[in-house]
């Protein structure tokens, strides 16, 4: 019997999917990973291709993005700028129509937003941003996962929502594209970002998209942000594409380094995250990022689970049992 394709959706930004349809995810997310835990063999997405584009360097979200495409029963097809015509300036639009009637799902990583959406909008198949410029929602995906897990009521039945009602994350550093993430997730989900970045750095609520700028509040000391958090994260001070500011971006951010002092102000159970990679020395200390309160390789773990939860839901719509 063949199965009704669900209506084409895009996962662009956190703001693409509903509180419900996250909790549907992180519960779908939960009985993946065990089944991968249990070595059971579970191929949904048997004969469906997903076409990987990086136009920016890449280990975890390549390797989660394939080999979960792989262990789902699919198959990837893994495009760079450097070996495929986009670095030659093939129009984005036409690279879209092309690449969508071959494949059935498409992964983008590159720089503005406006380029992932206008790659979407000649798309034929969903498209997943794997990072841009703005935002990087696969990653606050296995986050929030991770947190659930951590701080969930268990690992069996129980993923919902309710654990991050009313708590405070900690922003500290850049207000990049994980920061406005971040921004976007409070908004929907009911929890609060405090936030604090060097000046000239700050989040915008216009850039993040969001409208209920009450989950977020802005804080000049990262102690003052760290204080009474639940989760504190962080994330390199210089991200892809900003290199040139490198120099500039050092001197800015020398005293938004997490450390220990920034997590004892904390709340005593809060995790410390980060979405890798990490300079330890820069962004976090190394007794922080290697101490008992990270999570960090789970994070890295979790992108694996939740991106095979997302392609289900994509491409065949909410599926039903265990
Ligand atoms: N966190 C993350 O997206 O890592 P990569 O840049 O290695 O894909
Ligand atoms: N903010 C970082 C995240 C890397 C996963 C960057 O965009 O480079």
């Amino acid at each position: 019997m063949t199965m009704p394709a669900p209506p084409l959706r895009h996962y662009l930004s956190f703001q693409d999917f509903t509180a419900d349809e996250y909790a549907y995810l992180f519960e779908r997310s939960r009985i993946i990973k065990k089944r991968f835990k249990n070595y059971e063999k579970y191929h949904p997405l048997a004969d469906r291709t997903l076409a990987m584009i990086f136009e920016k360097a890449s280990t975890r979200t390549r390797v989660s993005f394939e080999a979960g495409m792989y262990q789902l029963g699919g198959s990837v097809v893994h495009l760079t700028t450097g070996d495929s015509q986009l670095g030659r300036a093939e129009p984005i639009e036409d690279s879209a129509r092309v690449i969508s009637r071959m494949v059935d799902l498409v992964m983008i990583r590159t720089y503005e937003q406006a380029k992932i959406e206008g790659f979407a909008a000649h798309s034929r198949v969903p498209v997943i941003n794997g990072l841009t410029n703005e935002f990087h929602p696969c990653q606050i995906l296995a986050d929030l996962f991770t947190f659930i897990e951590h701080r969930g009521k268990g690992s069996e039945g129980n993923q919902g929502l309710d654990c991050l009602h009313g708590k405070t994350v900690a922003w500290i550093g850049d207000g990049n594209n994980m920061a406005n993430t971040w921004l976007q997730a409070a908004e929907i989900l009911g929890f609060t970002v405090h936030v604090s970045t060097p000046s000239g750095y700050e989040v915008n609520a216009a850039l993040a998209r969001i409208k209920n700028t009450a989950c977020v509040k802005v804080f000049n000391h990262p102690m003052e942000a760290c204080a009474g958090a639940h989760l504190v994260t962080t994330d390199v001070w210089t991200s892809m594409g900003f290199e040139a500011e490198n120099e500039e971006r050092r001197k800015a951010f020398i005293d938004w380094c997490v450390d220990e002092d920034m997590m004892a102000v904390a709340a005593p159970d809060a995790l410390f995250m980060h979405c890798l990679p990490a300079h330890r020395g820069e962004e976090v200390t190394a007794e922080v990022i290697d101490g008992p309160q990270s999570v960090v390789w789970d994070e890295a773990e979790n992108r694996m689970h939740v991106q095979k939860a997302l392609m289900e839901f994509l491409l065949l719509g909410r599926v039903g049992g265990g």
